[in-house]
Formats: C-alpha cells, structure tokens, sequence
C-alpha cells in the first residue's frame, strides 16, 4: 500500500465514524507564545481541552505536520543515528472534545489496525498505565486494562510507568493516562529468540510505538497537583512514517515510499551509497530527514535566522550541511537540489511545497553557502587553536567560544582534534554550554500561578471591531512572573475592547478605570489558547467589582492607519511588482509598519516611487472600509481575499476591503483610507534570498517625519545665507570645492618640487655619505615620497626627516641601499634609537623606517644626535 493510500485510509477510517476531516495546522506556530511549533496533533485543540472554547465539531480527524526539536518534546539529536525517530513527521490523530473515550478509543485502534490495515494481531502489544506511587498517588488504568483484556490476550498487555503511559502537554495544562500500541516488525526467528514483550520501550529498532491513545482527564496545576477536568477527552497520535514501514513490510522508516525518493537524490548528487557503511548511512537519514523539516518550515513563512523559530530551523538545516560535510564530502551547497524531488513526493499533499519551491531552493541555497564559509573560517581557527595547545588535550572553552561565536560544530572539532592525535576535553565544553545554558533559561523563564477562577462564565467576546471602552468583569486571573518583566497580572474579561496581539498588529494598551476613579494601566494584550490575556502591574482592588475598559485610542488609530496602508501596500506592489509578490511577513506598530513578501531583485527607486504613488492615489480616494465578518473561507477566496501559507484559517473568516484591496484579517482598521493621511516609504532592503522587506509610516509620523526633513532644511539654507535654490547653492559649492582640491594639489606639487632643489643644496658630504637632518613641514606620506624621489637622483644618500603634526612627532630616516650594505647601517635601528628623544618608538626597514612620538621638543636633540651614525 503506498503512503497517500494509508493517509486516506486513515481519514476515512474515523470519517465514517463521524469524524470531521480537518486540515493540517500550520507547523510553525505563529500566535501562541508558549509554543514554537506544532509538536503534536493536539496543538490546534488546546482551547477545547482546556475549557476555553466549545468545539463545534466533537469529533475530528486529520493528519498533522509536527516537529519536535524544542522544549518538552526535542527528538535533534537521535536523528539519523536510528531509523525511526524524525524531525518533522506526520501524526495521524482522531480526537474526541468531551464525547466518546476509551472504549470507542481502543475499539477503533485496533479495528483500524487489524481489520482494515490487515496488520498481523500477533505483532502488536499494547501498554496500559501501571498507576504511580508518587505524589500524584494513581491507580492503574483498570478501566483502559479491562477494555484491552476483551480484545487481546493478557501477556500482550504491557504495563507502563508514567514516563511511557501518562501524557502532559507541558509543565502545566490537560494531562491523562495513555495506552501505546507498539508493534514487532522482527524475523519469525528472532522473535523465537527474544520475546516480543521484554522489547517494548527498549529502543529497539523493530519493535517500535506506532500509536499513543490519551485520555485526557486531569489538569495539573501549578503546584504539580491533578484536579479531574470538567469534561473527559481523547487525543491519539499515530507516527504516518512508521505505520508505512509496517504497512510497506521494510525495517526502517527510511526505506518507505515517504523517504526512498529523497534518499535516491541525495545518492546521486553526492556520488555515495545508501546501506554499506554506518556513518555514511546515518549522514544520508540526516540529510533526507532535515531537508524536509527545513523545506516545510520555510513553505509556512519561517526562514532561518539568529533567534526564536528562526534560529531552530537553521541549526536543523546546519546539521544536515555538516554531516554532508564530514560524511559525504559535499563542499558545495547541494541540499536545495533535494528540494525538487520533495515537492514531486509530497506536493500533492502538501501544496504550499508546490507553490513556494523556488523560494524554499534559494533560501536554502543561501543558508548552505553562507554556514560553508563558517565551516571554512572555523577551519582556520581551529587550526590556530591545535597550533597553541599545550599538552594533547585541547581546552573545552575554546572549543564551545568556536561552537558559540562561529557556529562550528562540536562533533567535528572532536572528529578533527582525533585526527591530529588530540583530545577534547569534553567536560569542560558541557560546562561552558551548561553555564551558557542556564543564563539564557532564567532571562526566559516564566512562572505562572494557577487561574483564580472568579465566574464560570468562561465565553469571551472581542468587542474592540466596534468600541474602544466598554464596562467589564474580571472572569479569571493568575501572576506571572518572569525575569524580563517582574512580576505581572494576566486577566481574562467577560468581554473586552482590547485587540489581542495577532496577524502582525500589536496588543491594545488602556487602562482600567474602577468605580472610585483609580485606574489600572493595561501594558499589553495577547492572545493564548483562544483567551485574550491583558497584562497588568497591578490587580483592581475589588475583583469582583464592575470597570470601565478604556483602550488607548492614540495608539489604536495610529497602529490601525498602518495596518490598511499594509494592505494598501500590498496591493501595490502585486500591480507594480507582479503577482508573484506574496506576503512573507508583516509588522504592524503605532510608529511603523513592516512588510516582508517574496521578489527576486532590489526594488528600484523608480518602482518605489510608484508604490508610494499608488498607495497615496488610494489614501487621496477616501476608500471606505467594508468589513465581512464570519463568512465561509471559500466565499472569502471566491471574491479574491488571498490565503497565506502558514496562517490558520477557520471554516469562517472576516474580510477586509478598501476598494480593490481585499484581505483574510483580523486586524483594526481605519474607517476610511483619508484617515491615513500619507504614507511614506523609509526603506527597502533583502531580509533573505528572494525577500524583500519595506519599512513605511503613515499619518503622524508622516507629518513628524516632514516637519524634522523641514527644519534640516531650514537649517541648511541658513547656512547658505537663505540661499534660494538650495540645491543649486550646494552643487555650486561642491563644483568649487573640487575645483579647490585640484588648485592645492598643484601647489603642493610645486612646493615639493621647489623643496627637492632646496634640500638638494642643503645635502652635507660626511665621510663619503650625502647626509642631511631636517625638520619640514610635510605629512609622512609626503616625506615618504620626497625621500625616495631624492634617492633616486642621489646615490650614497642619508636622510633624517622630522616634523610635527597636530602636538606629535614623526622621525622618517632613509638610507640608500649601497650604505646599507657597505657601512652597516639600518633605518629601523636608528629611528628606534633617536626615537627616545621624541618618547615613542618604530621601526620598518634598514633603507626606511619611521618613529612617532609624543613629544616634538625632542625633535632638535633627534635631528643632533643623526650625525654620529655615519661618522
Ligand atoms: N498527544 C499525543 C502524543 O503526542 C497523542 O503522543
């Protein structure tokens, strides 16, 4: 069966068990600040196992893009080096929101496993949780046991501790016990050998977990307790790649029809061959694993960068060149040619890979060449390093300080280091990454307290399309506290006017204004787990009391004049540009906007300029806004709104409209274009290959950004004596100033040329040697070229030079070279020594050296003592 046939037999499967096919979420998360990326099915879910929201839908089924390379699940480091484990996978998942269990749980698994998929009952085991003696204080699952006792003989049923068989979230959040399904893929031989039952959670590479079931019914809580949640769960994930090797009887994920293709490009473009050696063979998983991760990261709008999602997906992609590097001798970028062969496999499932190739090859591509240079540079360093080591063991500071500052990395110093003969020392390099480590975790760290529950009213509603103050009632609260920003409030409101940090557009900032007059200042607003979350210092005195919510308007109407003009500007550069332009990023503050999108060359003045126009023309039209809220996502598409790759849309959204700019938003906006006033353009510049970024501000930042250009100019045309062409005044000034520099050049000529007949007269005969000690007025580079230009007239020549320049000294000796040899002198030792007199020192070479110094009186004494070297 091929991979697209088990995907679909899946959806179906629990389709015809009344589940709702949903699409994939997006893998880089870009609206929950306690997630970087999807990392499981259930992400998507969380405000409905959380209580926040109501399903509409209490069953649902779909296949998600995971990746687990940060935070609580982070699976980095064992790619490659098995067959099983992956950066980015799929998860097959059905949930149930508070309906069905874990009877229709486990009863479908093993219906799916075994009667629709035909795997074999004899290769699988199941796990039940054991229960735990620990503070939690559980029992084991009696009731996951019972319904697994009617369908599989006991000695499958495997119990498990809480580190196999009872899933959490994070540290805090829904939790519950879970059942695994594991399979055993080993020859009838080996089986006789070794029970199946003993290899369960071993590690073993063929006999391995295909599906977790949890059954979501704690919450825990801050202080690490469990309370029973309100509504009971199913949340199951099954690992797509795994199922297909059993599905496609191979005994690595790696030799499915999801990874052959892939690992048949990466054969070919670097001349090597998959299965004969280890290193090569964990190198080729690297690579084939990653080059996915990398490519579907970047389809969903994150490009490889210096911090957050961004700095993950290059580490990833980093890995993958180095073990190229090291393993299969690529010293040339090649993992973008991978790209193509991924988009023919997975492009018909996923098409954003499709649409978006040539941008994923030539981020990539750039990335590759650019960690290429690093790896040369941190070849050169390292050299150094080895060059100073004392002893055979090489410091493992140095080596973090070329892990940390260049990026080169740790295993290949050590690859490196053996080869020489050297060794690491390796606790010395865990120590620097650990101290490293631990002052990036406290500046980021963040406790939370648990909620104050004060209503049970829990539904929320965002009124701030319509209104900027509004009375409301605190329904929960909890403090925050991190290093960054102290200690804070986070509150939840009955309803709010607040806009929630999302789509690019910064939080709302307010206040709170209490019955008797005191206020409580609003620092921010966002949005977590479909809750809107207002920070504050401070909590109202009365929490149950009725408050007046007062949004900053200031900041609102500016923040929402460059929130249309990105729209504005977006249409603008799709008519200028072309529709190849796409948005890849957007910043919406009060000050300024940002706007990200894909073009392949700079963008001239003169296209600028029409961007600008274009958008002006519509802020000058007085474009009323027409807002759509809660229609269907394909009615929106129908009228021309444009999808972005990497946002999540529900099955309604809202649409934006300022005359033919129409856009899928959530964000505020203007209430009519002419209130925007004018947008201007303050910069344009590459943020990656293929990336472009505009930086831009509009209405009273306009008017500041004129009013500061008007006082320059002011300013400027004082200075021209309010000359009244200004420009015509300073391109005069220009033309005479060159004119200038040209008129002291060729007296300076002169004035050299008349001081070489000067000097020339001046010169002493002493002992067969033309010698002559001066003090002039020239820069050393002029004495330089007088002093040469005299030698090459005059043989047997000894000059000693001296002037003062802005309170300092220089001695400038020149020797001719038939001295140098015959009386055995040298420039260099001589300016050393005269430079005691002016309290500096110098040197260069036996026919020309030169001393600076700090003290000119001494220049006399210098130019006195000069005689007695030719003597
Ligand atoms: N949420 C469960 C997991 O990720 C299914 O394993």
């Amino acid at each position: 069966m091929t991979s697209k046939e088990i995907r679909s037999q899946f959806l179906n499967f629990f389709k015809e068990k009344g589940h709702k096919i949903v699409p994939s979420a997006p893998m880089v998360i870009k609206d929950d600040p306690t997630l970087m990326f999807t990392n499981a099915g259930m992400n998507q879910f969380k405000e409905f196992f959380l209580g926040n929201s109501v399903a509409k839908n209490p069953r649902a089924v779909d296949s998600q893009k995971c990746l687990r390379v940060s935070g609580k699940h982070n699976d980095l480091e064992e790619v490659g080096k098995d067959t099983y484990h992956h950066t980015m996978f799929e998860m097959l998942g059905n949930w149930s929101f508070g309906d069905y269990f874990k009877k229709e749980a486990i009863e479908w698994a093993w219906e799916l496993l075994t009667e629709v998929l035909k795997i074999d009952k004899d290769c699988l085991y199941v796990s039940v949780f054991e229960g735990s003696k620990d503070a939690d204080k559980l029992d084991l699952d009696t009731e996951a046991f019972d319904l697994w006792k009617a369908i599989v003989p006991e000695d499958r049923i495997i119990l498990g501790n809480k580190k196999d068989n009872f899933w959490e979230m994070g540290d805090q959040g829904p939790c519950g016990p879970c059942s695994e399904i594991h399979v055993d893929i080993r020859s009838a031989e080996e089986k006789a050998k070794v029970p199946g039952a003993s290899l369960v959670n071993a590690d073993h590479p063929q006999v391995v977990e295909i599906w977790n079931l949890v059954f979501m019914q704690y919450n825990r809580k801050a202080d690490g307790s469990l309370e029973p949640l309100p509504a009971r769960h199913v949340d199951t994930g099954m690992g797509f790649e795994r199922l297909c090797m059993v599905m496609q009887g191979v005994q690595s994920n790696y030799d499915t029809d999801v990874f052959k293709p892939i690992i048949r490009e990466i054969e070919t473009i670097t001349h090597s061959k998959y299965g004969k050696d280890e290193e090569i063979d964990i190198a080729i998983r690297v690579i084939a694993d990653h080059i996915r991760a990398v490519s579907f990261s970047i389809a969903d709008g994150q490009l490889p960068s210096n911090t957050g999602a961004g700095y993950v997906i290059r580490r990833i992609l980093r890995r993958a060149v180095r073990y190229g590097f090291t393993f299969l001798n690529t010293k040339e970028p090649f993992m973008y040619r991978l790209v193509n062969v991924l988009t023919e496999d997975m492009g018909e499932a996923f098409p954003e890979l499709k649409e978006q190739r040539q941008l994923i090859e030539n981020v990539i591509k750039e990335e590759e060449y650019s960690f290429l240079k690093t790896l040369e540079q941190g070849l050169v360093l390292l050299d150094q390093v080895i060059l100073n080591v004392k002893g055979k063991e090489v410091d493992g500071r140095k080596a973090f300080e070329l892990y940390d500052t260049y990026g080169f990395p740790i295993d290949l110093t050590a690859l490196i280091l053996s080869e020489k003969g050297l060794t690491l020392d390796e606790k010395g390099f865990e120590l620097a990454m650990q101290e490293q480590k631990n002052r990036s975790k406290s500046a980021s760290e963040i406790s939370k307290d648990d909620w104050e529950v004060l209503s049970s009213d829990l539904e929320q509603e965002f009124v701030g399309y319509d209104m900027l103050e509004t009375n409301v009632k605190l329904v929960k609260y909890r403090k925050v506290t991190s290093k960054k920003a102290g200690e804070q409030y986070q509150l939840v409101f009955n309803l709010t006017p607040f806009y929630p940090e999302g789509g690019g557009q910064v939080g709302d900032k307010g206040y709170l204004e209490m019955p008797n007059g005191d206020v409580v200042y609003i620092l921010d607003t966002k949005k977590e787990n479909n809750e809107i979350i207002h920070f504050t210092k401070n909590l109202p005195a009365d929490l149950n009391g009725t408050f007046r919510a007062v949004v900053d308007k200031k900041q609102r109407e500016r923040t929402q004049a460059n929130h249309t003009a990105t729209h504005l500007l977006h249409q603008a550069l799709r008519e200028v540009l072309g529709k190849h332009v796409e948005q890849k990023g957007s910043a919406v503050h009060s000050k300024y906007l940002r706007f990200d999108f894909s073009h392949f060359s700079k963008v001239t003045p003169e296209e600028l300029r029409e961007v600008e126009n274009f958008v002006n023309a519509r802020i000058a039209g007085q474009l009323p806004f027409e807002e759509q809220r809660n229609i269907p996502v394909e009615k929106a598409l129908e009228e021309g709104a444009m999808a972005l790759f990497g946002e999540k849309y529900g099955d309604t959204v809202r649409t934006v409209r300022f005359g033919r700019s129409i856009e899928l938003c959530g964000g505020t906006h203007v209430k009519n274009t002419g209130d925007i006033w004018h947008f201007k353009i303050k910069s344009e510049g590459a943020v990656a290959s293929g990336i472009r970024r505009i930086e831009a501000i509009t209405s009273d930042a306009v008017k500041d950004f004129y009013a500061e250009n008007d006082r320059v100019l002011l300013d400027i045309k004082g200075l021209l004596n309010n000359a009244q062409d200004p420009v015509k005044a300073v391109s005069t000034l220009q033309e005479e100033n060159a004119k200038l520099k040209k008129e002291v050049e060729a007296l300076l000529k002169d004035k050299a040329k008349n001081l070489k007949i000067e000097l020339k007269n001046e010169l002493q005969e002493v002992n067969g040697v033309q010698f002559l000690a001066k003090k002039i007025d020239l820069d050393a580079a002029g004495i330089k070229d007088l002093s040469f230009e005299m030698g090459q007239n005059q043989d047997n020549l000894f000059l000693l030079f001296a002037t003062e320049q802005n309170g300092k000294a220089l001695l400038s000796c020149y020797i001719s070279k038939e001295l140098v040899g015959a009386k055995d002198l040298n420039a260099g030792t001589i300016v050393r020594e005269l430079g005691k007199f002016i309290q500096g020192g110098g040197g260069g070479q036996p026919f020309f050296a030169t001393a600076g110094g700090k003290k000119p009186e001494g220049i006399d004494e210098a130019l006195a003592k000069a005689k007695d070297y030719i003597k």
